[in-house]
């Protein structure tokens, strides 16, 4: 029986899309009386008939509940390796005079001023060609990051040179200076409610949406990250947070290097019976050692390979929409319907795909490789060949996750591959006639 608390948490679910868990229930009745000291969950439903009250004790609301933790270059590496000179040739090429970005759910601003200050210094003199457009649900965020004024912990991770050049002393804490704040713009959008890209927007060559996916359920991740992908300039680049991600390998198998082993088979070149054989051994594996909670995650894997071994694409790929409508962060199963679109020549949704698995792990290389092979089939070379670059600078060194996905096709032989790959691309640039000589 749905108890007013459970009806208060459906309300902000449907209003942000933010779901809390059975264990954080509490909590919101806690921040009901922060709202308004003795407003509990039976006082905000019937307050929320006077229409004159409901916009500004949701707000107050969704100010209480939402996580605002944020700092400057927080997950620096993924902000650090965008590429503005690029970026700012793709925005011309498309006939626009400057590289746009949005930080969606930007809380109270570091992220946004991040991204201005890094445009900054790439863009060594005058003001960058860049807009920032950074939005949040949250009022109270909104107003502070207008103010711009932080304390030392968030300014942690910038160097003395940064802050002395962005930044001006206001009494103990540091203001953000003009230089930064010409590049940003602040404003309200809610990612579950309103119209992504924000009317009049977009398209953007950047979108910076991290660490707010992970508060909502599989159907809003999908609604947003499909919305936010449609957003992207043709080679723009969406960042998600590491914790975004987090939520996907959250709900991975204990044990799923087992799972990836059949998955190395439609790859690069696992000899057909070693392949089968691992692909039977890991099933094995799978079926003794799932955890309950993964155990209809674990099933649909098995459904996936086991209709991928014979062949069955079109199964293949019910089965991974299976576990991705459950989680639609999975990269695994993202991977697999990628490998199983390009199988059946629907290389516009295997570029999707891939190009999918990369926002959610940006270091997996096969993807990416994989990824080149799908714009290639589309005839798009420029793209296939930023793709195999991209494979060749990734995985990052250590990363042991992509070692176990990698296994026996082995980083050498994805490196070798996109070699050869952009040998021959570079061959039929030169001479098209060429084309069909360079395989
Ligand atoms: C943890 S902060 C992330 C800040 C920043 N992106 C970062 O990674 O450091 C999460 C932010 O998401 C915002 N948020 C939550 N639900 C939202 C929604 N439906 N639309 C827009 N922003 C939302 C919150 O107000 C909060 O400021």
């Amino acid at each position: 029986v749905k108890t007013d608390l459970d009806r208060v948490a459906d309300l902000l679910r449907r209003e942000t899309g933010v779901s809390l868990k059975p264990e954080q229930m509490q909590s919101l009745a806690v921040a009901l009386d922060r709202v308004q000291p003795g407003l509990d969950a039976s006082g905000f439903l019937a307050a929320r008939v006077e229409p004159a009250r409901r916009a500004a004790l949701m707000s107050a609301l969704i100010d209480e509940v939402t996580v605002r933790e944020t700092f400057f270059l927080r997950q620096r590496e993924e902000l650090e390796a965008v590429e503005w000179a690029a970026l700012l040739d793709g925005a011309k090429a498309a006939g626009r005079d400057r590289v746009s970005v949005w930080v969606a759910a930007c809380a109270s601003g570091e992220e946004a001023y991040s991204l201005a200050l890094l445009a900054c210094e790439a863009f060594a003199s005058g003001e960058p060609p860049v807009s920032i457009l950074a939005t949040d649900i949250s009022g109270a965020a909104l107003a502070s990051a207008r103010v711009g004024h932080y304390g030392r912990r968030s300014l942690r991770p910038l160097h003395d040179t940064a802050r002395t050049r962005f930044f001006r002393h206001e009494g103990e804490r540091l203001s953000v200076g003009e230089e930064l704040r010409t590049v940003v713009t602040f404003a309200h959008h809610n990612l579950a409610r309103d119209p992504i890209p924000p009317l009049g927007a977009g398209p953007f060559d950047v979108i910076a949406c991290r660490n707010v996916l992970i508060y909502f359920d599989g159907d809003a991740i999908e609604r947003v990250l499909s919305s936010l992908e449609r957003a992207l300039a043709p080679r723009g680049i969406l960042i998600l947070g590491a914790a975004d991600r987090l939520c996907g390998s959250a709900r991975r198998l204990a044990k799923l290097e087992h799972d990836h082993a059949p998955m190395r088979r439609p790859a690069l070149r696992a000899p057909q019976h070693v392949a089968a054989a691992q692909a039977n051994a890991a099933r094995a594996r799978v079926a003794q050692a799932v955890p309950t909670v993964e155990a209809s995650r674990a099933a649909d894997l098995h459904d996936v390979l086991r209709a991928a071994d014979a062949g069955d694409l079109e199964l293949a790929i019910g089965a991974t929409a299976r576990i991705l409508r459950e989680n639609p962060l999975d990269c695994d199963a993202q991977f697999i319907r990628g490998l199983a679109e390009l199988g059946r020549g629907e290389a516009h949704a295997a570029v999707k795909s891939f190009r999918r698995v990369l926002y959610i792990d940006p270091a997996f290389g096969l993807a990416a490789f994989k990824l080149g092979r799908a714009y290639e089939a589309c005839g798009e070379r420029t793209s296939a060949y930023s793709a195999y670059e991209r494979a060749l600078r990734s995985p990052r060194a250590g990363d042991g996750r992509h070692a176990l996905v990698l296994d026996h096709i082995g980083l050498g032989d994805v490196a070798a591959a996109c070699a050869i790959r952009l040998r021959a691309l570079s061959v039929k640039s030169r001479d098209p006639a060429g084309a069909g000589r360079a395989r």
